[in-house]
Formats: C-alpha cells, sequence, structure tokens
C-alpha cells in the first residue's frame, strides 16, 4: 500500500486530512489513490443525493466586463471579443424556454457590466422573480457592494456564485491585475452568505502558478465558508489573453480535486462543469461518476454562445446546449443517472 493509497482511505473514513496529508495526497496521487477517492465520492454523492442529477440554466446575459482578469477571454483588454447583452425581455425568453424544458433554476451569469446598475438588475431579477414563482434564481455578476447585494435578494434573488478563484493571496495577484483585490473578493462571499443567499464558491484547477499548497489553501478556505456549491474547472487557455500558451489544466487533476471536495464537504453542491466537459469529452460524465451532482446546461441564445468565450473552445452545442437536454438524459442514463426537474436546493444548512 502507498502513502497516497493510505491518505486516500483515511480521508474517506474521516473527512479530513492534516494539511501536509491533502498535500501528499495531491501530490502522489497514483491509480490506487485515484479509484479509492472516486468511488468514494461517487457513492457519497449518491448516499446524499441519490442517483439525481440538479440541472440548472446558465444564461449567459452579458459578456461586458470591466475587470481584466488575465485568464478570461472576456476581460476588458480582450479588444478582439464581439461585445453583447441581453435585452430584459431575451432573459425572460430564455427563461420561459428553460421553463419548457425542465429548468427550475436560472443562473443569470455575466462579465461586470456596469450596464447592469441595482436598478436594471433588480427589475429583471423581479421579473424572473414573478414569472416563475417556483424556480430558483442564481446570480453569477461579480463583486458588487453589499447594499447591491441586499436589494437584489430583496428583488428575488435565493442564490450567488462568485468563485474565489484561488484562496491565496499572492497567488490572486498573478492571476489578476493590481486593482482588483483578494480581501475584497473573500469579503463579498463572506457577505452574501451572511444576508441569506446559498453561496457557491470554487476555483480553477491547474491555472498558471497555482502549486500544492495553494490547493490546500482552497480546501482549507471551503470548509471556512461552508458554501453551498463548490464550482470547479480545469483552466483553459484561451488564446487572446495573457496566458495564451499556457500549459491547461487536467481532467485527471480537476476529477481528482472533485472527488476530495465531496468526502470533506458530504452535502455540498457539486457541478460537473463546461470546462470539464470542454477539457475531454464525457468529461462531465465522469465527473458526476466521481462525486459531482449537478449540470448547468446553457440556456443564452445561440448568438450570445458564441461570444462568451471564457477559454478556447468552450463547448456550446450537444448535450450542452439546453435544448438538447434529451442527449444529457440519453448520456446520464447510460451511467445510471436521471435528471431531477426540481429547484435542487442545498443540503447544506445555514
Ligand atoms: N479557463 C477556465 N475557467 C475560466 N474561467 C474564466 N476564464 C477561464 C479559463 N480561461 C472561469 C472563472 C470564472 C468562471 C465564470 O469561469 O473561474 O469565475
Amino acid at each position: 500500500m502507498t502513502g497516497a493509497t493510505k491518505l486516500a482511505e483515511t480521508l474517506v473514513r474521516e473527512h479530513d486530512l492534516p494539511d501536509e496529508g491533502l498535500a501528499a495526497l495531491i501530490e502522489t496521487r497514483d491509480g490506487e489513490s485515484r479509484r479509492i477517492l472516486g468511488e468514494a465520492a461517487g457513492a457519497l454523492a449518491r448516499e446524499i443525493y441519490g442517483r439525481k442529477v440538479f440541472i440548472r440554466g446558465l444564461i449567459e446575459f452579458t459578456n461586458y466586463c470591466k475587470n481584466d482578469c488575465l485568464y478570461c477571454g472576456i476581460r476588458r483588454g480582450n479588444r478582439k471579443a464581439e461585445r453583447y447583452r441581453l435585452a430584459e425581455g431575451e432573459i425572460l425568453g430564455c427563461c420561459e424556454e428553460g421553463y419548457r424544458l425542465g429548468f427550475r433554476t436560472f443562473v443569470l451569469q455575466g462579465g461586470e457590466d456596469p450596464y447592469f446598475t441595482d436598478g436594471r438588475l433588480c427589475a429583471v431579477t423581479a421579473a424572473i422573480r414573478e414569472r416563475f414563482p417556483d424556480c430558483a434564481i442564481t446570480l453569477s455578476c461579480g463583486e458588487r457592494s453589499r447594499e447591491s447585494y441586499r436589494r437584489l435578494k430583496e428583488a428575488g434573488a435565493d442564490r450567488y456564485l462568485l468563485r474565489h478563484e484561488t484562496a491565496s493571496k499572492a497567488h490572486y495577484q498573478k492571476l489578476h491585475p493590481p486593482e482588483m483585490s483578494w480581501d475584497n473578493r473573500v469579503q463579498c462571499l463572506f457577505t452574501l452568505r451572511e444576508l441569506g443567499y446559498q453561496v457557491g464558491c470554487g476555483m480553477m484547477v491547474g491555472s498558471p502558478y497555482q502549486k500544492t499548497e495553494d490547493l490546500v489553501a482552497d480546501l482549507r478556505f471551503i470548509q471556512k465558508l461552508r458554501p453551498h456549491m463548490v464550482g470547479i474547472g480545469p483552466f483553459l487557455a484561451h488564446k487572446d489573453t495573457p496566458f495564451r500558451g499556457q500549459e491547461n489544466g487536467t481532467v485527471e487533476l480537476t476529477l481528482y480535486l472533485l472527488s476530495i471536495i465531496r468526502l470533506m464537504n458530504p452535502r455540498v453542491l457539486l457541478p460537473a462543469t463546461t470546462a470539464l466537459g470542454t477539457a475531454m469529452a464525457g468529461g462531465r460524465e465522469e465527473g458526476i461518476l466521481h462525486g459531482a451532482n449537478v449540470i448547468m446546461p446553457n440556456l443564452s441564445p445561440p448568438s450570445a454562445r458564441d461570444k462568451y468565450m471564457l477559454y478556447d473552445n468552450k463547448l456550446r452545442s450537444g448535450a450542452e446546449a439546453a435544448e438538447n437536454i434529451a442527449a444529457l438524459r440519453e448520456n446520464l442514463r447510460k451511467i445510471g443517472y436521471e435528471i431531477a426537474v426540481d429547484r435542487g436546493d442545498s443540503l447544506v444548512e445555514g
């Protein structure tokens, strides 16, 4: 039995390890530790959530962004990105279509677009809330003030996704321009939680300069925040960003971390992300088998999909597209899972 095997078994049993244990588990992962963690995490997700996968309809409502994150294809510095924003009626149209397809959660994701003032975003949120009282509304549009988050909640938002991107401040500074602040990002997450949102954090796997200790810091951060959801996917380089030509994150490490996160946070919602599906055909199904339990198909209008390019070759057709939910259902059936027509609330309390 190797060191990693022993550590994997301890993690399965105790749902935690000391920092050195987590670091060694990540560094020295071998076929056996991968198998142990993957099987145990898949079994744990099934024990808690059954063989059901929650779906969320992702509406990418604007690709304007005032930020200049070095990894991201819609950073303001990318002059080649063709910018768009959806009108309120178009967003409602996406929800309409989504509802018909069986979605009961809508995720409004966008860049940090100053056009979407509190007034405008609250109006859209309130309109969705009124038209779809049985649906959850998730917002994912970056760092805003406490007052803004409060108003959006009041307008009807239930959940907020804001990846922390990396729990290490030094690493954060290597991925972002100097005007962006790790402290503010982390503060936003705690504020959202305090305001009563169900929150999602998350990080990219294999982003440039990421070290094992940064991933251990991510795992500790997740334990401290106790988010309802954790979204992770491999870093994938975009050709029109400063990180062009950087090595991509791997599917293998992403699956391994999905399993570790499930084992450390049994009730957390864990999406098998688009980036995972982009990095490998069948990647999202592998994610489900390794402990993930959420998939977020794309509900954006087709013209928007081509322009919301966070990284090269981002999946936007096939089972990734919300309208092809039958294909997704079939892919999941083949691995013994089914789609839940449900808001899919987190079992994490508080
Ligand atoms: N590769 C992978 N993920 C990316 N994101 C942004 N750019 C990339 C990239 N190049 C992720 C970030 C962001 C989420 C919406 O997409 O983690 O929070």
